[in-house]
């Protein structure tokens, strides 16, 4: 089957840049990207390409080439997957917040009511694609509300997870370390795991192209993040093990980095990982197990997000204690809120939860971060429902620059490694603080002894 359309559900942080990507890459497809949600989908069609709902360096100009040729940001769902071969499913399935499995369980309320909107105005057999982390075994659901209540055409379901990280997705989709698709080993899945390879054989060497069976694909992405998130927990439990022994997180990371079995990526110590994607899939990863019955490794994996709740929370203890054990009324600058540097989402970022922490203590928070919103940042507070909107507002100060949102503060934290943050004036800042001036580092990117030079109490993570 050769693939010339293609419908995408779901114009999110995953779906839209993906398939601006695929777009690009293969302009003999026309790509329809469709939502329910018209203000994200008016933004994609915003005539300035800066006010696309996502920030990712790179993605706009990509936008800009192939929107209006070959790549469309629609609100008319029916019409779009009737019209495509291959229908993408990039919704998203958050942690269950009621019933059975609550706080654990991923929610795949969305993704029925994709299958049951791709079943009901289907009227040519297609290739549904689940792009979305799912359950393993979830492609059986979707099967069976496929073919159960469809018009009698034929589905088949491959399971193609995106690996993409956020602030480096057009890198990582121009470049992937692999594709995954997984389908049914029966002939006609194969022939459909086929029609998506040569989608992505338009710019991916094959020999990074790998096919499985779709349990594979699903467990393997659980298992991706499950192991990256990990290696987060462990770099960070060993900080706490370097303050209190006057070993260094950095070098440790650095020495065992060397090994080339060990590998150097993915052991930054930090005030702990956010994201959409990591507590989400651990947890149900650990749900998973627990349904199985298999309690040793649904603890296992527990621990991960164990510990890196306990980092969130031990970096909030040590502001409020270097602080002479209160913070009430005291102005705490916080620089950046986004999870990591170079994307706009905040999703499960350490700075609501440390945010949270110091708003309990009475502080004022003062937050300056170049690509989140106020408007965002109490929305991400309120959500958490541990005080009135109202009481939220009144402790989240908003300033126009990273300067004026330090002036005067008691301590400056540092919640996300943007790149800017370290070629600030640090003297300027110090002079216009309240003394003694202290900085927690909650992403060591600043040059403490230069810090400290200047006069301020410099405190990292993990040394
Ligand atoms: C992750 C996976 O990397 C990606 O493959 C998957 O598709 C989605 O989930 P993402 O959450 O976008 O991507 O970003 P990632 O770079 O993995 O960072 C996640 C969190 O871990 C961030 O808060 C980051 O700051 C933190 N982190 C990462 C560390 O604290 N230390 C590190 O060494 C690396
Ligand atoms: P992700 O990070 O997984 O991409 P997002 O929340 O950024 O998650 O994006 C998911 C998108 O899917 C949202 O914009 C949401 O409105 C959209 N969505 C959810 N359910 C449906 C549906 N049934 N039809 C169309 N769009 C949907």
């Amino acid at each position: 089957m050769k693939i010339t359309k293609i419908c995408c559900i779901g114009a999110g942080y995953v779906g839209g840049p993906t398939m601006a990507i695929i777009a690009q890459k293969c302009p003999q497809i026309q790509v329809t990207v469709v939502d329910l949600n018209h203000e994200r989908i008016a933004a994609w069609n915003d005539a300035d390409v800066n006010n696309i709902p996502i920030y990712e360096p790179g993605l706009s100009e990509i936008v800009k080439e192939a929107r209006g040729r070959n790549l469309f940001f629609s609100t008319e769902v029916d019409q779009a997957i009737d019209e495509a071969q291959m229908v993408f499913i990039s919704v998203n399935t958050p942690t269950k917040t009621y019933g059975k499995g609550k706080g654990m369980a991923a929610d795949l309320k969305f993704i029925e009511l994709c299958a049951r909107q791709i079943a009901k105005v289907s009227k040519s057999d297609k290739i549904v694609v689940e792009k979305s982390t799912l359950p393993v075994r979830t492609a059986e659901a979707i099967k069976s509300i496929l073919d159960n209540t469809g018009n009698g055409v034929k589905f088949q379901i491959l399971s193609n997870p995106e690996f993409l990280a956020e602030g480096t997705a057009v890198q990582d989709l121009l470049q992937p370390d692999r594709i995954l698709i997984g389908g049914d080993t029966a002939e006609e899945g194969q022939k459909a795991i086929q029609a998506l390879v040569e989608v992505y054989a338009n710019w991916v060497p094959e020999d990074k192209i790998l096919t499985t069976n779709v349990w594979s694909s699903e467990l393997s992405k659980l298992t991706a993040n499950a192991f990256l998130a990990q290696r987060i927990s462990s770099i960070n439990a060993m900080s706490e093990l370097c303050e209190k022994t006057g070993a260094n997180v950095n070098e440790v990371a650095k020495a065992i980095g060397m090994d080339s079995r060990i590998g150097s990526k993915f052991l930054k110590a930090s005030v702990g990982f956010g994201g959409s994607c990591f507590q989400k899939d651990i947890l149900n990863l650990v749900y998973i197990a627990k349904s199985y019955g298999l309690n040793e490794v649904a603890d296992y994996w527990e621990q991960v997000i164990i510990m890196n709740d306990h980092q969130k929370r031990r970096f909030s203890d040590t502001i409020v204690r270097k602080l002479y054990n209160t913070v009430s009324d005291k102005k705490i600058a916080f620089l950046g809120w986004a999870f990591k540097k170079d994307t706009n989402d905040t999703r499960e970022s350490a700075a609501i939860y440390v945010a949270d922490d110091l708003i309990s203590e009475n502080a004022k928070i003062a937050v300056y971060d170049p690509k989140v919103t106020r408007k965002k940042i109490l929305a991400d507070l309120d959500y958490l429902e541990s005080r009135s909107a109202e009481a939220n507002a009144a402790h989240i100060l908003s300033f126009q620059t990273a300067y004026e949102t330090c002036e005067g503060a008691h301590a400056i934290a540092i919640l996300t490694e943007w790149d800017e943050f370290i070629s600030y004036d640090w003297q300027k800042i110090y002079n216009s603080m309240q003394k003694p001036a202290f900085v927690f580092d909650g992403r060591n990117i600043l040059d403490g002894p230069a810090l400290e030079k200047i006069g301020f109490i410099y405190q990292a993570i993990g040394s």
